[in-house]
């Protein structure tokens, strides 16, 4: 890992304005020149972005949105958060296809969409992909890969802003990580296949389980630019420690 390496906390649906306190160790840590490197972007629950926009306003830290709506201005959609609307707040980034949306009904064709509509607003995407156990189990890793990244990316034509997320979903949240082979085959052939669609080397990170543990093998995997980390990141003291053992 030569270049930028993202680190990207997402949060999920946990986490109160009492959490904002644990930041500050982060802070100073992405202060220090050695870890220039480090790209780390914070996506907490809508509730709090703007309270971690105030927070990171002195630091290189960036903040996203975990999702949002199609529909990139304002309009009746209870309930929803535009593109516009993040962009508003000061978001710089936001993740969409992530498998526990896909899991609640989002289709390839709205994840599509939102990649449109979020790119339009010059937001940056973290478009996550993966497979399930089931796909996996049935060898179809790649067909499943192939095939959320072309409907995914379909039309898009400012590929530059977008980061490629590969999320096993059985991986996510189950302790288990790929084996490093496997892994490896996986990233090349998402590059492979991202190649044919634009000819910007997007980032690809990984997700699913990231502990700072199991850190110290996935960092050596070749082809990945950074991790998208769930649980872990929501101790600062885990996630800083992830750093730590990816740059030293
Ligand atoms: P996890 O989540 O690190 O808790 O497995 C990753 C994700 O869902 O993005």
């Amino acid at each position: 890992m030569t270049n930028n390496i993202y680190f990207i906390a997402n949060w999920k649906m946990y986490g109160s304005t009492s959490s904002l306190n644990s930041l500050n160790k982060l802070i100073n840590l992405s202060k220090l020149k050695k870890y220039n490197k480090a790209k780390i972007i914070y996506f907490p629950p809508f509730t709090l972005i703007n309270d971690f926009i105030k927070k990171f306003s002195k630091s290189k830290i960036s903040v996203g949105g975990q999702n949002c709506h199609q529909h990139e201005d304002y309009g009746s959609f209870t309930g929803s958060i535009s593109p516009k609307m993040l962009k508003d707040l000061g978001c710089q980034f936001v993740i969409l296809g992530h498998s526990e949306n896909r899991t609640l009904g989002e289709s390839d064709h709205v994840i599509n969409k939102k990649i449109r509509s979020a790119l339009n607003k010059n937001l940056k995407i973290i478009f996550c992909i993966g497979e399930t156990l089931k796909e996996k189990r049935k060898k179809a890793t790649h067909s499943v890969l192939r095939k959320q990244i072309n409907r995914g990316l379909k039309g898009v034509k400012n590929c530059q802003n977008i980061l490629i997320a590969y999320e096993p979903v059985w991986s996510i949240g189950s302790g288990l990580i790929p084996k490093s082979e496997a892994l490896e085959i996986n990233v090349r052939k998402i590059r492979k296949l991202i190649s044919k669609k634009t000819k910007f080397k997007l980032p690809i990170l990984y997700g699913g389980s990231v502990n700072s543990q199991n850190i110290t093998s996935l960092k050596n995997i070749t082809g990945i630019s950074g991790f998208l980390i769930g649980s872990a990141s929501q101790s600062s003291k885990k996630f800083i420690d992830i750093i730590k053992k990816t740059i030293n």
